[in-house]
C-alpha cells in the first residue's frame, strides 16, 4: 500500500525560547523537520504532507522542494485537529504515517517495521518503555494484553500514571475510514485538546486490531522541546557517529569532540584529532591525517593527505593523495590541489588549480589562478586578481620559481620554468625559462647619518 506520510509541525515550541520555529533548529546542521523529512522521503511509495502553524512561513520557505505538500493549522487546537487538517492530503486506500517534526532521529527501518503492520483491519502504533514515564500518553492495555486506548498523562488516573509503557506519537493507520474516525474525537478533556491518541480506542470500537511496535532505541522517539533536549539528541548523534566511524578503521582521538554536520566517508588508518568539524560531503582516503581543529566542508581529499592544526576548507574542494595542508590554512571553494602539492600557514586559495608537487608553504593569495606542477610559490604572493569590477586569472606553468612578496597583476602569465625576483609586481606575462624582475633599484647612501634627537631648550 502507498503511505501517505503527515508530519505534525505547527507546534510553537515555547520551551526553545526562541523566535525561530522549533522545527528549525538544527541538530548535525539539519534542521530537526528537515531530518524528518528525509527519512520520510525513504519510505518506498511515499507522500508528503507538512502541518505547519507557528512560523508557517518560515518553514515553508526553508523547504521548497516540489515533493511537500502544506497545510495550515492556523490554530493548534490538538493532535488530532492537526492530522485533520491533512485530510485532503491522505487516500483512502493509502497507509496514513504520523510523524512529528519534532522527533528527527526516527529511522526509515523502525518505520518500515511498523507499515508492515498495516491493513485494512490492522492499525500499528509505535510504543516505548520507560523508566520515567511522566508526560507521556500511557497506553491502556486489557488483561489480554489487547491495546484498548491511550490516556494523556494530564487525564490519566494515579493507577494508569503508573504505566511505564508510553506513545510516541508515531502511528500508521489503514485511511480507509480516517475522516469518520478524526470528526468524532471531542475535546472534552483535561487540556481541551482534539487528541490524535483518541483514534486508538474509536478505531478499536470499529473493529480494528491495535498492533505495537517498539523503535530499536529510545532516542529514536524522543522529541526536542527545550535546548537542553536538542542538545542531548545532538551528542547522541555525534556519538553514534563517531563509533560508526571508528568501527570502519578511523582513528578518533576523542569520541566527545568529534561533529559530522552532513555525511563523512573515509578509508582506513585515518586519523583525526581534536575538535574537527565535517560539513555537507567529506569523502576520506586511508591514511589522511587531520589534526586538531579543522574545519572541512564538502571535499574529496586523497590518500596520505596530512591536514595540519587549525586549517579550514571550504568545498568544493578537492585535494589529491599525499598532499600537505596548514597549519592555518584557508583552502576556498574551487580550489585543487594535485598529488604531494603543499599549502602551509596563512595561505588561502580560491578557485584555483595546484599542480602535483607545487609549494605555496606561506602567507599568501592565491585566487583564479592555474598553477602547474613543481612550481615554487614564495612567502607572501598575492595574485592581484580584482580590479574592483572584474576578476582576472593567473596562470604559473610547470616549474616556475615566484620571489617572496610577489604581486602577480592579473591577468598574467609566469612560463615554463621561469622566475620572479623577489618583491616584483608583475603586470606583464615572463616567457619560458625568463626572469622577471619589476621593482625599483637599491641604492646605498654612503656617509648616511641617522638624525639625532633635537633636544628642547
Ligand atoms: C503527544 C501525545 C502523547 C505522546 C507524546 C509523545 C497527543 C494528544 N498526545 O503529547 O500521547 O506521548 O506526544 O511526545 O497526541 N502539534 C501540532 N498541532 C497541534 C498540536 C501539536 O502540529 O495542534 C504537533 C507539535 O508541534 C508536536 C507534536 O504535534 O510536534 C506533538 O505535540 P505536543 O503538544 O508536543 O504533544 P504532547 O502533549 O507531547
Ligand atoms: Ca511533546
Amino acid at each position: 500500500m502507498a503511505v501517505d506520510i503527515v508530519i505534525l509541525a505547527a507546534g510553537k515550541g515555547t520551551r526553545m525560547r526562541s523566535a525561530m520555529p522549533k522545527v528549525l533548529h538544527t541538530l548535525a546542521g539539519k534542521p530537526l523537520l528537515g531530518h524528518v523529512i528525509d527519512t520520510a522521503r525513504s519510505l518506498p511509495d511515499s507522500s508528503l504532507c507538512v502541518v505547519s502553524g507557528h512560523g508557517a512561513t518560515a518553514v515553508q520557505q526553508r523547504f521548497p522542494e516540489p515533493d511537500l505538500q502544506w497545510v495550515e493549522q492556523t490554530e493548534q487546537l490538538g493532535t488530532g485537529h492537526a492530522v485533520m487538517q491533512a485530510l485532503p492530503c491522505l487516500r483512502e486506500d493509502a497507509i496514513t504515517l504520523v510523524l512529528y517534526g519534532d522527533v528527527p532521529l526516527i529511522s526509515a527501518a523502525t518505520l518500515e517495521a511498523l507499515i508492515s503492520h498495516v491493513n485494512d483491519h490492522t492499525l500499528a502504533l509505535l510504543t516505548v518503555t520507560l523508566d520515567n514515564p511522566v508526560g507521556y500518553g500511557r497506553i491502556l492495555r486489557d488483561d489480554a494484553g489487547n491495546v484498548l486506548g491511550i490516556v494523556e498523562e494530564k487525564d490519566a488516573t494515579t493507577l494508569q500514571k503508573m504505566i511505564t509503557e508510553v506513545n510516541t506519537g508515531v502511528m500508521a493507520v489503514p485511511a480507509g475510514r480516517m475522516a469518520q474516525w478524526l470528526a468524532r474525537i471531542g475535546n472534552s478533556n483535561a487540556q481541551g485538546e482534539y487528541y490524535l491518541t483518541d483514534l486508538i480506542a474509536i478505531a478499536r470500537d470499529a473493529g480494528i486490531t491495535i498492533h505495537t511496535h517498539q523503535p530499536a532505541t529510545a532516542q529514536e522517539t524522543e522529541g526536542v522541546n527545550s535546548r537542553q533536549q536538542l542538545n542531548e539528541l545532538e551528542r547522541y548523534y555525534q556519538r553514534q557517529y563517531a563509533l560508526e566511524l571508528m568501527a570502519s578503521g578511523v582513528t578518533l582521538a576523542d569520541a566527545e569532540r568529534f561533529d559530522c554536520r552532513g555525511m563523512l566517508v573515509s578509508g582506513q588508518d585515518t586519523a583525526i584529532d581534536i575538535n574537527c568539524i565535517f560539513e555537507g560531503q567529506v569523502t576520506l582516503g586511508s591514511n589522511v591525517q587531520i589534526g586538531p581543529n579543522c574545519v572541512i566542508s564538502d571535499a574529496t581529499i586523497g590518500d596520505g593527505v596530512v591536514i595540519k592544526a587549525n586549517s579550514v576548507i571550504e568545498g568544493p574542494v578537492s585535494i589529491a593523495a599525499g598532499a600537505q595542508i596548514g597549519p592555518f590554512a584557508r583552502l576556498r571553494p574551487g580550489t585543487e590541489l594535485g598529488e604531494n602539492a603543499r599549502i602551509g600557514n596563512f595561505v588561502e586559495t580560491k578557485k584555483s588549480r595546484i599542480g602535483q608537487g607545487s609549494k605555496i608553504n606561506h602567507l599568501s593569495y592565491i585566487g583564479d589562478a592555474t598553477i602547474g606542477a613543481n612550481v615554487n610559490v614564495g612567502a607572501g604572493t598575492i595574485t592581484c586578481n580584482y580590479d574592483g569590477v572584474n576578476k582576472f586569472s593567473t596562470t604559473l606553468k610547470d616549474g616556475a620559481f615566484i620571489g617572496s612578496n610577489t604581486s602577480l597583476v592579473a591577468p598574467v602569465t609566469v612560463g615554463t620554468n621561469a622566475t620572479v625576483g623577489a618583491g616584483s609586481t608583475i603586470t606583464g606575462n615572463v616567457a619560458d625559462g625568463e626572469l622577471g624582475v619589476a621593482r625599483s633599484k637599491q641604492k646605498n647612501i654612503q656617509g648616511w647619518q641617522r638624525p639625532v634627537k633635537t633636544s628642547k631648550e
